[in-house]
């Protein structure tokens, strides 16, 4: 039965509860749920009144004399990969004669952000003297030969831009990554911090130097993802693996295998290294000694972080994968004792017998 008009209820000290205003105060949420402003969606053939997300940011833009300026308002994983929104603009300067919005968006990134909060709570506990990166933090897939010529390709989401301004969106591109290094940084500003750069982290650099040479020279690690300043060393993913402590080396990895394990055993059988690395996505370790020499090489495969049901992981539909990562004791301060850290589907891990929850 539809209510009846709202009536304000008012209550004083003491007073008993009589049933009239108890029925008039149910009455009132019942006349509200009636009369409150419903969504309606009816944007791209679609007519939608549930399940509809709003999200709001501002920005202030100072005079430019080109008159064209690029900001980005980002809204983390709020929207999913396959939501085609309707944007729409609050007040405006009288001289405003243009607005241009990229409503799909760059800079994405298919982390799982569950896995990351994890990690974040282990390190700020641990508090470790050195974190190693291994690579693939940023994903580029705008940059990938595999977008090339497509709608996702980076020159067709900005090609009404005038390409002086392209640099800054190339920056910008990388926010979510250069916010990842510098909270890390926060976290931990006495640590050594050492980035391995993965094949996705570098796939700007091919796409500047066969698509936009003129920039080339100013699309720099320093530059995107602020390492000058965070005081962070890196290898490129071209670069032999790099030695860290006692035996083990790092690099984000050459070989694929969908076996776990597997991987970082191709690569030790390359290099003739320990060695620590990522890029499999599995989780996995692998040891060949050599008795004669006194010597035994390690290997490490550390899983992956990512979120599997993103758009970006779509590319296999197989994900045997592990979720995880290491850490390590260096005995001595050269002989690293490695773990590796399994994260459970409830999104927990076990680090020196103590339990974290994303
Ligand atoms: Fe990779």
């Amino acid at each position: 039965m539809a209510a009846i008009p709202y009536k304000a209820v008012n209550w004083a000290d003491n007073e008993p509860l009589f049933s009239s205003k108890l029925n008039q105060m149910a009455n009132n949420e019942q006349w509200l749920y009636e009369n409150t402003p419903r969504m309606l969606y009816t944007a791209y053939n679609q007519r939608r009144s549930e399940g509809i997300k709003i999200a709001s940011g501002i920005l202030m833009c100072n005079p430019a004399p080109s008159g064209v300026q690029q900001h980005v308002v980002r809204f983390g994983s709020f929207f999913s990969d396959a939501c085609t929104p309707v944007v729409v603009t609050g007040l405006m300067h009288n001289g405003e004669v243009r607005i241009t919005f990229g409503v799909r968006g760059i800079g994405k990134q298919y982390i799982g952000n569950d896995g990351f909060e994890l990690l974040g709570g282990v390190m700020d506990w641990l508090k470790p003297d050195v974190v190693d990166y291994l690579g693939d933090i940023s994903d580029q897939d705008c940059y990938s030969r595999f977008s090339d010529g497509r709608t996702n390709e980076f020159l067709n989401q900005i090609k009404n831009v005038e390409v002086t301004g392209t640099l800054p969106i190339v920056v910008e591109q990388e926010a979510l990554s250069r916010e990842f290094y510098q909270k890390t940084r926060q976290m931990l500003p006495d640590a050594e911090i050492f980035v391995a750069l993965g094949n996705h982290d570098i796939r700007i650099f091919d796409y500047a130097d066969k698509k936009m040479p003129a920039l080339l020279e100013h699309i720099t690690p320093e530059a995107l993802w602020d390492f000058g300043n965070l005081g962070i060393p890196y290898i490129y993913y071209n670069d032999l693996p790099k030695k860290r402590y006692g035996d083990i080396h790092v690099h984000h990895g050459l070989a694929i295998s969908k076996h776990s394990g597997e991987s970082v055993k191709a690569d030790i059988e390359t290099f003739g290294v320990s060695l620590v690395r990522g890029h499999s996505h599995r989780m996995g370790a692998f040891f060949k000694t050599y008795e004669l020499r006194n010597e035994t090489l390690r290997g490490y495969e550390i899983g992956h972080n990512t979120d599997i049901t993103s758009s970006g992981m779509a590319y296999s539909n197989s994900h045997n994968w592990q979720p995880g990562f290491a850490v390590a004791t260096i005995e001595n301060g050269t002989y690293p004792h490695i773990q590796l850290i399994n994260i459970s589907p409830e999104y927990t891990c076990v680090v020196d017998g103590r339990i974290f929850k994303g």
